[in-house]
């Protein structure tokens, strides 16, 4: 018998992080992160991906002595900190099976170096993960989410010194031992690949600290360290926590050739390939060929040191989980109309629709994604970022259409079913953010993601009220169906 539709216990949810829901970004104990440091960009130029989002030695200066979050929104979030409760009920009013949460390492470890956690930081974990349990929402903990605290950037570098390996792993274990009876699924880092396209956020790199001509392998020992630290980890999840599970997290950069020119489809390969590289690592335990040639190539010397291809091979991750937000499309041709996506640029594919912010809605390219994640790696897969930024309209009643978000979510979920009963073993999705929250790329309060609307302009003006939209009652019938009811 053909099996149809989601798999009995899907995990229906969402997701969010801290550094862009939490807020108190500097009480009960919590250190300066990476985070603290991002202003608001409202303007920002797809080019100024390239210019590392426009951070230096000088901005981070500027942002550590300025004690108001005016321009720095990340510092406000959207108050999840001291709302948490309110809003965990509303995730469980739309029947939440499930909802991603990442651990701000510098509320556990102010500066990543003290001794002692600080307990605060570590009671309000608990609290949150003690309130879904109780409501029989299961948790999906991120521990590296664009969050690593300042002081190991300003004084390391971030990733680049290995030190930061035992850093790591320390916080780890101090999470999985506190945590051991409340969370049993666990990723290390989100979009581990976005090292190269933003390394402060991502691993702490100060990008005018790396002497000319180093950058990218500054960038690839940074890479290497986060490999062999999400290795250790993982081994110490499974001996601490009995059942655990530990899942790599890629953004999955599904790329088309623009043309059948031969040429097109070989440089396509080689993004495909390069976005694999980062996820076959985590789940292969080595480094693929094509890989480690390119370093020869170009000069990029790794310092492995003897035992790290072990510890790679021995502890490879339970499952796989990706971002999928839109496709990309490649060009051998130079000078082609470009099109936006997730702090990246591709060619702009005619085939497509954007998003306000220009991000082309590809949801055939979430199925195609699916089948070769599923082809190439036979791992459980679980969607943990996939959604729609756009400006949403209040109208006088209070009441938010957003109808446009419901398509794109439709769209989406047809083509995830689709995967399902080609055989794809998917069990769960956790929409990103289920509740409007603070841009990671522009720090944008107005880029709403959220079944969730939370009143707070750009500037940190509202009552910080919680209110659904459209689609809060839409995915509430959808998680009712197990994805049946798209209507
Ligand atoms: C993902 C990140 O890359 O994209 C999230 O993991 C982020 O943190 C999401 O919020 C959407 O990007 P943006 O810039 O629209 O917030």
């Amino acid at each position: 018998m053909t099996k149809t539709g989601f798999p009995k216990n899907f995990l229906w949810g969402g997701a969010v992080a801290a550094n862009q829901v939490e807020g108190a970004w500097n009480i009960d104990g919590k250190g300066l992160s990476v985070a603290d440091m991002a202003t608001y960009k409202p303007n920002l130029r797809l080019d100024d991906y390239e210019g590392h989002l426009g951070v230096s030695s000088d901005t981070i200066e500027k942002a550590r002595k300025d004690p108001s979050d005016r321009i720095y929104p990340k510092r406000r979030g959207v108050d999840f900190y001291h709302r948490y409760k309110e809003d965990l009920a509303l995730f469980a009013e739309m029947g939440f099976k499930v909802l991603r949460v990442s651990i701000a390492w510098s509320r556990i470890f102010p500066t990543g170096e003290e001794k002692e956690p600080n307990e605060k930081g570590l009671q309000f974990y608990e609290n949150l993960f003690t309130e879904m349990k109780r409501l029989n929402i299961e948790p999906i903990v991120t521990l590296s989410h664009y969050e690593m605290p300042l002081e190991l950037s300003i004084k390391y570098s971030g990733w680049v010194e290995r030190k930061i390996i035992d850093d790591f792993v320390r916080f780890s274990n101090v999470c999985f031992h506190r945590y051991k009876d409340l969370v049993k699924y666990w990723l290390t880092f989100n979009e581990i690949d976005s090292i190269n396209r933003h390394p402060f956020t991502t691993a702490g790199i100060i990008p005018d600290r790396c002497p000319e001509g180093k950058e990218d392998e500054i960038v690839y020992q940074a890479l290497h360290h986060q490999f062999v630290a999400s290795a250790l980890v993982t081994a110490d999840c499974h001996r601490i926590i009995e059942g655990s599970q530990v899942g790599c997290m890629l953004t999955k950069l599904t790329t088309y050739p623009n043309t059948c020119n031969p040429e097109d489809v070989e440089l396509t390969l080689k993004k495909n390939l390069h976005n694999y590289f980062y996820s076959d690592v985590q789940v292969f335990g080595e480094y693929p060929v094509m890989i480690e040639r390119k370093f020869e190539r170009n000069n990029i010397n790794i310092k492995m040191e003897p035992g790290d291809r072990e510890i790679l091979k021995n502890n490879t991750v339970d499952f796989v989980s990706f971002s999928y937000y839109m496709s990309l499309t490649e060009s051998a041709k130079q000078d082609m109309e470009k099109a936006a996506g997730n702090t990246i640029m591709g060619v702009k594919n005619p085939y497509l629709p954007a998003t306000d912010w220009g991000w082309q809605i590809d949801p055939v390219g979430l199925k195609i994604s699916l089948i070769e994640l599923y082809d190439r790696y036979k791992k459980p897969l679980i969607i943990v970022e996939n959604g729609m930024g756009a400006f949403d309209k209040v109208e006088e009643d209070g009441s938010i259409h957003d109808d446009y978000r419901i398509k794109y979510f439709k769209e989406h979920f047809k083509q995830m079913k689709e995967a399902v009963e080609e055989g794809v073993d998917l069990f769960g999705y956790t929409s990103w953010g289920a509740i409007d929250l603070i841009s990671a790329g522009t720090s944008q309060m107005s880029k709403r993601y959220g079944f969730i609307h939370v009143d707070q302009d750009d500037e940190g003006n509202g009552t910080l009220n919680r209110s659904r939209k459209d689609s809060f009652y839409w995915y509430k019938k959808v998680i009712e169906s197990n994805g049946e009811d798209l209507d």
